[in-house]
């Protein structure tokens, strides 16, 4: 989604502003753009495609200036093209805005201003506040006035910044809905829709709430009101992630660096306070109903979620896509809703907490950025402490994720009285062995990953089948592939398959199937069943199941065979393996594996 940066205060604020919209790349883009301030005069300076390429077509780092904004576009309103791209200047060229979100009445607003002589060059929402902002500075010659009037009209969501040849000393921002941060640094300030906007700088930022306007520049920072124009105290909060997390370390690709970096994500995960655990727990054990939201890849995490607290505490609790939940869930005072998240900003997750606390129920999210929208919605944020997650695709904020509820669930199972002590501590122990795990199969199996994935590259169509807690990592692993390597792949539980989809197998189509340990009998043998009934059409099948001697010997076309682990985290290192496989082949294929073609990291409009 788009991203924001601002700078003010060093020299060579152009430089600045590239590393800075460069940290964003990994949000989703097709365009960008910056706005320099030149002595009283406005320079912009924007293309279509990457960062790298649009700074050097345009030759922006020969401007030295001390003051800047930036902006990297994933297209709304309006196709990709260099018109469309921000910044946009108003008509006398004396405002400069960048805008993340959407403003829903734009077309009204633009009408009106086209009347009043207004000239447009784009076919975007955003367009409409740069000529606002002209509008009523002409009029009262204030520019926090002609902020707050030009807000006051706009519906929808928004961060903007803006800068003004009126005032080239300051950066002007508000926000509604989407994220704006400060970064406070001694000689610099930043202005930024996340934290990597100014990672590089400083790790002091400060958190711009709903309805709060900021003014910035060299020596300080200003935060107020929209509606009261009074001043607001904002506290600084240190972000302890550091720019050198941030970055490759070596790995051809952040997923891959991510996909290594799990061992350590699942510790981390596994350290997150007992007590914090224990009052998800609380709150799903005093409600009623419960409730699971997220979407995307984080969807299938909760979905995991509902099979996990099924199995472990005895209790349902439904998983739903958050932007499905207002439609289907009937929530009250007695209910709690817990979201997951990777970052915290994903407007349909946002919405369906907004919608749950507005019917009066309690709410729980599982995030990883800090200080992120979610995170401070809700009555119980649980922050899973994975560090920065750079590639579009999530992998090791979803295997964190996986793992805190699975301890919230034998926490429940624990009070429920579903499970007796001495299981919890055996699970506990078994989720203590996964980091050592994952790092043995990523050393070992990855080059055998590798060979399987680039010798089926061409394959187009993969059908992705597991039983129970099997069926979220399968539909999770078929996503992957779908996003990372532009190649078709379903989902589906296996009992499904001969309810229609058995007709589809013939040679354009390979199946993955995911094989529970045999300790878990009926799944397994379940499982089996649907391998030989696609084996019996002549269809393809590699089967990733874990080593019990030659019971499966025979069974698949394909295999790719781990080591015995117990039950509890069999699905997880699936899961670990199919990210692989989706990542090799996303390679042979030669796909942006960071940045895929229509995805954003986070996806900030409805
Ligand atoms: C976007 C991303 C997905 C992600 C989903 C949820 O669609 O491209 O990879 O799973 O948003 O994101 P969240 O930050 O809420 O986990």
């Amino acid at each position: 989604m788009c991203g924001i940066t601002g700078a003010v205060g060093l020299k060579d604020i152009a430089n600045v502003l590239f590393e800075g919209i460069r940290n964003l790349e990994y949000r989703g883009y097709d365009s960008c753009g910056v706005a320099l301030m030149n002595r009283n005069s406005i320079i912009v300076k924007k293309n279509v495609g990457g960062v790298g390429d649009v700074y050097q077509k345009e030759n922006i780092l020969r401007h030295s200036t001390h003051l800047g904004i930036a902006h990297t576009r994933w297209a709304t309103h309006g196709q990709v093209t260099r018109n469309n791209t921000h910044p946009f200047l108003s008509c006398d060229k004396n405002f400069a805005v960048i805008h993340n979100g959407i403003i829903s009445n734009y077309q009204e607003l633009k009408v009106r201003l086209q009347k009043e002589g207004h000239r447009f060059q784009s076919e975007t929402d955003t367009e409409v506040i740069p000529h606002l902002l002209e509008k009523f500075y002409a009029k009262t010659g204030d520019l926090e006035a002609s902020l707050i009037q030009t807000v006051k009209l706009l519906e929808g969501t928004f961060a903007i910044a803006f800068i003004t040849s009126h005032q080239p000393d300051q950066i002007y921002c508000a926000k509604r809905e989407s994220p704006l941060l400060l970064g406070i640094g001694d000689e610099v300030k930043f202005i930024g829709s996340d934290f990597n906007a100014f990672i590089d700088h400083t790790k002091n930022a400060v958190i711009i709430d709903d309805d709060e306007y900021a003014i910035v520049s060299k020596d300080g920072y200003i935060v107020k009101n929209l509606l009261t124009r009074e001043e607001i105290n904002k506290p600084i909060t240190r972000m302890e992630w550091d720019s050198e997390t941030s970055k490759k370390g070596g790995y051809p690709h952040y997923m891959l660096k991510e996909i290594y970096e799990q061992p350590q994500t699942v510790v981390n995960a596994l350290e997150v306070e007992e007590k914090t655990v224990d009052r998800l727990v609380n709150m799903i054990h005093k409600s009623k109903s419960a409730h699971l939201v997220g979407v995307g890849t984080t969807y299938y995490v909760t979905l995991y979620g509902t099979y996990i607290f099924s199995a472990l505490a005895g209790r349902y609790i439904p998983a739903i896509s958050s932007d499905e939940f207002a439609s289907l869930s009937p929530v009250d005072k007695d209910s709690f809703v817990l979201a997951a998240s990777q970052s915290g900003e994903t407007y349909d997750t946002i919405s369906a907490i907004k919608y749950a606390q507005s019917r009066g129920a309690k709410t729980g999210a599982i995030v990883n950025v800090m200080g992120s929208t979610l995170s401070r919605l809700v009555d119980c944020p649980v922050l899973q402490g994975s560090g920065p997650e750079i590639c579009v695709i999530s992998t090791k904020a979803a295997l964190a994720q996986m793992i805190l509820l699975t301890r919230t669930a034998l926490k429940l199972g624990l009070k429920n009285k579903k499970i007796a002590r001495k299981t919890y501590d055996g699970f506990m122990k078994s989720l203590r062995s996964l980091p050592d795990i994952i790092e043995g199969i990523l050393n070992e199996r990855s080059g055998f990953i590798h060979r399987v994935a680039h010798n089926h590259r061409n394959v187009k169509n993969w059908l992705y089948l597991g039983r129970g807690v099997y069926y979220p990592i399968a539909l999770e692993s078929a996503l992957k592939m779908k996003e990372v390597a532009y190649v078709h792949a379903e989902g589906m539980p296996c009992g499904f398959l001969k309810h229609g989809t058995l007709a589809m197998i013939d040679s354009d189509i390979n199946s993955i199937v995911f094989i529970p340990p045999n300790s878990e009998k009926v799944l397994y043998e379940s499982t089996l069943a649907s391998v030989e009934e696609i084996r019996a059409r002549n269809g393809f099948v590699l089967g990733i199941h874990f080593d019990e001697g030659n019971r499966n010997q025979g069974l698949f076309s394909e295999e790719l065979i781990l080591p015995p682990v117990p039950p509890v985290i069999a699905p997880l290192i699936q899961m670990v393996i199919a990210q692989l496989f989706a990542y090799f082949t996303a390679t042979s294929l030669k796909r942006n594996v960071d940045k895929p073609r229509s995805l954003a990291k986070s996806v900030t409009v409805g």
